[in-house]
């Protein structure tokens, strides 16, 4: 998988070279690619802002700059007037563009693992009061997939941070990513439920006068997997009863329905 990542501040992404990322760079599974927005920009000053129309505080991101730098990436040649896009064009390409916006919808780990199964993902981080509005029309209608994500419902200062989560939820899901598969199965938001997952507990036993559950300690696997599903129904409806709300019944079997 190919990560474009264009941001005016780059060295937020240096930390990509650290731990499992840089390992997946060296197995070959992920390239990142970090561009500076302003590379693209042609006056003396490097502006990529501009003051927002109709007024308001605060500046927003200049369309041109933008579709400059992502018409390269995207190896396509610019177009003079969205009326002579052609819609198939986006459609023979294997990018996915990623915008990440506090007004935009959710991000869940449902899109991390659509993303990963992309090969070019690339991801355009906004700062000041985030980039003009026409620029995610500007590509649909050019037929690619454009994605523009929340990841919660709270503003930060930019996309730096939310691309960096975006990033790293996605590339775990990668396969050969993570060296036991099976513990990303058994995670929170996962499976067709998408439950909150049960505790974890290691050894000591007893630890300050606080022991594990006995049931743990049993050996017994079926009452053992019992007692974690009862207490990952229990958690999440305490927890996000939105997702228990949503849960298929016919997913739940009849010792399920007494929790
Ligand atoms: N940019 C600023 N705040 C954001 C948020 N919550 N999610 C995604 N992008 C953002």
């Amino acid at each position: 998988m190919l990560i474009d990542i264009v941001s005016v501040f780059p060295e937020y992404f240096d930390v990509l070279n650290l731990s499992l990322l840089g390992k997946a760079q060296d197995k070959g599974l992920l390239e990142f690619k970090v561009h500076n927005l302003r590379d693209w920009t042609h006056d003396v000053h490097h502006s990529v802002d501009d003051t927002p129309v109709g007024g308001g505080a605060g500046m927003v991101m200049k369309p041109e700059i933008w579709a400059s730098c992502l018409d390269d990436l995207l190896g396509i040649p610019p177009l003079t007037d969205i009326r002579d896009a052609d819609p198939e064009r986006g459609k023979n390409s294997n990018a996915i563009l990623v915008f990440p916006n506090p007004s935009a919808p959710t991000f869940t780990q449902n899109d991390a693992t659509e993303l990963s199964h992309a090969d070019h993902l690339i991801f355009g981080c906004g700062r000041y009061e985030g980039y003009d509005g026409r620029l995610p029309a500007y590509y649909e209608a050019q037929g690619f997939d454009v994605r523009e994500y929340s990841i919660g419902d709270y503003v930060l200062n930019g996309g730096e941070v939310a691309v960096s989560v975006m990033v790293e939820a996605t590339t775990r899901l990668i396969d050969g990513f993570m060296g036991n598969h099976a513990s990303i199965e058994e995670e929170s938001y996962t499976g067709s439920e998408g439950l909150l997952e049960h505790r974890q507990y290691t050894k000591p036993a007893s630890w300050r006068g606080m022991n594990v559950p006995e049931i743990l300690l049993s050996g017994h696997h079926a009452h053992i997997n019992r007692f974690r599903r009862d207490e990952e129904l229990r958690r999440t409806s305490e927890i996000r009863p939105d997702i228990i709300e949503k849960l298929d019944c016919r997913t739940l079997d009849k010792k399920d329905r007494k929790i």
